[in-house]
C-alpha cells in the first residue's frame, strides 16, 4: 500500500471563541502547555504518518508556520494549504488533491483532542486498512452538535446525518478520518448543503453506501474532548493538566513521539528540550534522554 500521508484541517473562522480567537488562530489556542494544534498533530503522529499537510486561512498561515516549520524538527514534513473560506470539511480533500496524489490519508480536525489507553493500536489498524475508509463514533450527550451515525437492527452503521434535530443515536463521528486514496475524486462529486458547506458526512456517505466505511466505536474509556466554547476549551487544559501532573508524563507532545518512532535521535531531542528550557515541557524532555 502506498504510504498514507496526514492532513490537518486547521481553518475556519472561530467565531465562536471570539474575542479570543479575532487575531489569533483557534487552532492555536492554548490547552494547558501547548498550542491546540499538537494533538491534532500528535495523533497523525502516532498513526506512523510523516507526511502532513496543514490546511489553514491564508492570514493564519504565517503562524502555523512559524510554530511547526518544515516538520524536519520532529523528522517529518509539511506543506502548507490555504483555504481561501470554510466551504466544509470535504473541502480539504479537494485542497490536498495534489499533495495526495493519490495516496490514501488521515484527516484530524485541527480542534478535536483525543487520549485513551491504546490509542496508537487503534490507529495504527485503522492505517493498515488499505481500501475504504475507517471513522470513530464517540457516545456524547448532545449528538445533534455533530456527525451521527445511524444503526441498523444489527448493529451495522447504515447512516451518517450532519446534525440531525432528531438523533439516530448517541454516537458522533469524531474528527478523525482515514480515507483511501479516491477520497478527492467522490469529494468532487457531492454538492453543498444547505448550510452551503461539502459536509464529510456526505463523502462518508458514499463509502457507507457501498459497504466500504468501517465505524468503529471509542469506548467510555476514552476521551475525546470538544473546545467549541470558553468552557470547553478551559475543561480541555484542566483535563490536560490533570493528567500530565498526576502521571509526570506529557501528553500530545510531538518530540515524545517523534523520538519513540524513532524519527529523531537523541541530539535533536536535545536541542528542542534546550530550546523549552527551563519549562517543565523542557525538563519532560530532558529526563526522556536519560530514561
Ligand atoms: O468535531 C467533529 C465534528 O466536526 C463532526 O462530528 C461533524 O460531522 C463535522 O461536520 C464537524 O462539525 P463541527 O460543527 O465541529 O464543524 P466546524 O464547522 O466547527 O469545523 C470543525 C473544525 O474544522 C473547526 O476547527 C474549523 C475547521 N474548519 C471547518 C470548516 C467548515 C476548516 O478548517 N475549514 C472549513 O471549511
Amino acid at each position: 500500500m502506498t504510504q498514507r500521508k496526514g492532513i490537518i484541517l486547521a481553518g475556519g473562522s472561530g467565531t465562536r471563541l471570539y474575542p479570543l480567537t479575532m487575531a489569533v488562530s483557534k487552532q492555536l489556542m492554548p490547552i494547558y502547555d501547548k498550542p491546540m494544534i499538537f494533538y491534532p498533530l500528535s495523533i497523525v503522529m502516532l498513526a506512523g504518518v510523516r507526511e502532513v499537510a496543514i490546511i489553514t486561512t491564508p492570514e493564519d498561515q504565517a503562524q502555523f508556520r512559524r510554530l511547526l516549520g518544515d516538520g524536519s524538527q520532529w523528522g517529518m514534513s509539511f506543506e502548507y494549504i490555504e483555504q481561501p473560506s470554510p466551504d466544509g470539511l470535504a473541502q480539504a480533500y479537494l485542497l490536498a488533491e495534489d499533495f495526495l496524489d493519490g495516496a490514501p490519508s488521515v484527516m484530524v480536525l485541527g480542534d478535536n483532542i483525543f487520549f485513551g489507553h491504546d490509542l496508537p493500536k487503534m490507529l495504527r489498524s485503522a492505517d493498515e486498512r488499505a481500501d475504504g475508509g475507517t471513522v470513530f463514533g464517540y457516545h456524547v450527550a448532545e449528538p445533534q452538535h455533530y456527525g451521527v451515525v445511524g444503526f441498523d437492527a444489527n448493529g451495522q452503521a447504515n447512516q451518517i446525518i450532519e446534525k440531525p434535530s432528531e438523533p439516530p443515536s448517541n454516537f458522533a463521528v469524531t474528527g478523525l478520518y482515514f480515507l483511501d486514496g479516491d477520497a478527492p475524486r467522490r469529494a468532487k462529486e457531492i454538492k453543498p448543503s444547505a448550510r452551503g458547506e461539502l459536509e464529510i458526512t456526505s463523502l462518508l456517505e458514499t463509502y457507507l453506501g457501498e459497504g466500504t466505511l468501517s465505524v468503529e466505536t471509542m469506548g467510555r474509556g476514552f476521551a475525546w474532548l470538544d473546545t467549541g466554547t470558553h468552557g470547553s476549551l478551559l475543561d480541555a487544559g484542566n483535563f490536560v493538566r490533570t493528567l500530565s501532573l498526576r502521571q509526570g508524563m506529557l501528553v500530545g507532545s510531538p518530540e515524545e513521539i517523534a523520538f519513540d518512532n524513532g524519527w529523531i535521535d537523541e541530539v535533536q531531542l536535545r536541542e528542542r528540550a534546550e530550546l523549552f528550557g527551563k519549562t517543565d515541557y523542557g525538563a519532560y524532555l530532558q529526563r526522556l534522554l536519560v530514561r
